[in-house]
């Protein structure tokens, strides 16, 4: 445990880079591990999460290595290559990991144990259990849906045409994935499209990947399965995910003027810019471009006064790792905010919902936690009362909430442990204080 304490800021200025985007870097190094050929990334998120796909793509026969400059080169095994590691393979805090590898095994005739965090050990897997099952997958789980997993993988895969029943980018990758090593279509219907890097970085990758819209918001993607993968040559764009608490924090700091560069703006991410651009956030996009194959562009925030939502403009999945920052900004905004629909927070790396309706609430904030949502009656750009302690619970987004709470608070919030911000903003700490943020 390694505690945090937030002070008041009095204004954030300069311009920063956020870290690589942790929903890419970790699809670049699966999915070059099973190209021909060697593969140059760039900009990768070397965060403890990303760290925990390249050390289980290495265990499993790909060469994965950081450069003295920063870049990382992976030497592939092909489509079908990957080989039995020889021990457990620890996933630590990553769900993503998890998942995805989870249907990356599966249409491959290996045997893989996976072990996680406390955290991860809470969260639901049998959402790609289900479906891996029918491509012909055994796996077995503690109670049925729970790391640890033992993980029979198929050597006659058989490729599937599932409809998820939750919106969820990690299950649809799974599915594509395990499709990779499987003779025929693999096809996965949407009825809420979610972010679709595995589906760019493959078609760059030379698949065959067809994505059809249902013209009802969903999507329908169907992959033919054993493609010969060429190697990518590419920057991770920065993780709009991150920049959130940098979107956040500005916004509701008074005096603030940032300039983020280089965000990953793919239009299935970008919830958060809409949901903050609706409560009269300042947010102006420059300088737009293509990094990676995926849409990026810089970022000037300056302070704003902000007034309460009950809709969002966006749907949840375009922002779902972004509501817990958001709760601070509607903290601070005129008027009570209203936001349904998020069952899927509860199982996240912690109870979001709980955690930061506890968080709110111990720091002075008004608020009604829902079944699946939450009111926050903002204090109408008035600093908030503070001094209250939040507990982490692994969660690293619950962490950096609480360090922008902290940022407009009378007395300091305290978070029990900073320590999982690692997992996906190594640095964070440093480069708030780097603009005028008083962490310690
Ligand atoms: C992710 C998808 C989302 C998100 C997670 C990363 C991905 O999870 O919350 O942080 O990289 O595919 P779900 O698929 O569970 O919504």
């Amino acid at each position: 445990m390694s505690q945090l304490i937030s002070s008041m800021a009095k204004g954030l200025t300069g311009k920063v880079q956020v870290p690589g985007d942790k929903s890419i870097s970790h699809r670049a190094l699966m999915l070059s591990a099973l190209a021909i050929g060697r593969s140059f990334v760039r900009g990768l998120l070397e965060g403890e999460d990303v760290m925990a796909t390249a050390a289980a793509m290495r265990a499993m026969g790909a060469h994965v290595e950081r450069s003295t400059g920063g870049s990382w080169t992976i030497d592939g095994v092909g489509v079908g290559g990957l080989r039995q590691p020889d021990r457990p393979l620890d996933m630590g805090n990553s769900g993503t990991t998890t998942r995805l590898l989870t249907g990356l095994i599966a249409s491959h005739p290996i045997s893989v144990d996976l072990n996680g965090d406390a955290s991860l050990s809470k969260r639901p897997m049998g959402r790609v259990i289900e479906p891996l099952s029918v491509v012909g997958a055994r796996i077995k789980a503690r109670d049925d849906r729970f790391l640890p997993l033992t993980i029979k993988g198929s050597d006659m895969p058989m490729p599937i045409d599932y409809t998820p029943p939750v919106a969820s980018a990690q299950v649809k990758s799974a599915i594509l994935l395990a499709g990779l090593n499987t003779p025929g279509n693999t096809i996965v219907r949407e009825s809420v499209a979610t972010r679709d890097h595995s589906e760019r970085m493959l078609m760059a990758m030379g698949a065959d990947v067809e994505t059809i819209e249902d013209g009802d918001g969903g999507r329908i993607i169907k992959l033919r399965g054993e493609p010969a993968l060429k190697p990518i040559d590419m920057d991770v764009p920065g993780d709009i995910s991150s920049a959130a608490f940098l979107l956040v924090a500005a916004t509701i700091i008074p005096g603030s003027d940032i300039t983020i560069t280089g965000v990953g703006m793919n239009p299935l991410r970008i919830g958060i810019i809409s949901a903050l651009k609706c409560m009269g956030a300042d947010i102006t996009v420059l300088n737009k471009r293509d990094v990676g194959g995926e849409p990026a562009a810089d970022l000037r925030v300056k302070a704003a006064r902000l007034k309460a939502v009950s809709d969002i403009g966006t749907d949840p999945s375009t922002m779902i790792d972004e509501f817990p920052v958001l709760f601070v900004a509607a903290a601070m905004a005129t008027g009570t905010s209203r936001f349904t629909g998020l069952r899927e927070l509860r199982v996240k790396e912690s109870d979001r919902l709980s955690a930061m309706a506890a968080a709110l609430s111990a720091n002075g904030v008004e608020l009604h936690e829902l079944d699946d949502g939450m009111e926050i009656t903002g204090s109408g750009g008035k600093h908030l009362p503070g001094g209250g302690r939040v507990a982490a619970q692994l969660d690293h987004r619950i962490a950096m909430a609480s360090t922008v709470l902290g940022m407009v608070t009378e007395t300091p919030v305290i978070i029990d442990d900073g320590s999982p911000i690692g997992t996906s903003f190594p640095g964070y700490v440093e480069l708030m204080n780097s603009i005028g943020g008083a962490l310690m």
